[in-house]
């Protein structure tokens, strides 16, 4: 459990990281499980939950690290419309997701609550 391993320092944040780690994991593990058309969903869902919650902290979100989300996004797209269509299988996959999550929980995630100032 990699990114469970990882801890950015907001558990729910961190069980996120870790559900989507799980979902990767399975697929890569058991090719043709049903869990691969909930990992995009379970990304996305994440990335507006993590956005969330740090507002919820009255902290200011990096406008860097927002836009790297939205990138993510439009990736995310591109990669389950190219499964779809049987350009890359289910294990290319899932291993495009995991170096997208593993990459931006490093480079990004990891540093939330040290970029991330209070609003008042
Ligand atoms: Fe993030
Ligand atoms: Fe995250």
């Amino acid at each position: 459990m990699w990114h469970g391993a990882v801890k950015i320092g907001v558990n729910e944040l961190d069980l996120d990281h870790a559900n989507i780690d799980y979902i990767i994991r399975s697929i890569l593990e058991r090719c043709g499980s049903d869990l691969d058309t909930q990992l995009v969903p379970a990304f996305l869902a994440h990335i507006e939950h993590e956005e969330k919650i740090i507002a919820a902290m009255d902290r200011k979100f990096p406008a860097e690290h927002k836009k790297e989300h939205r990138h993510i996004a439009v990736v995310l797209h591109l990669l389950e419309a190219e499964r779809n269509k049987n350009m890359i299988d289910d294990y290319k996959f899932a291993q495009e997701v995991k170096t997208l999550l593993t990459l931006h929980v490093l480079d990004f995630d990891t540093k939330l609550l040290q970029t991330t100032e209070g609003s008042c």
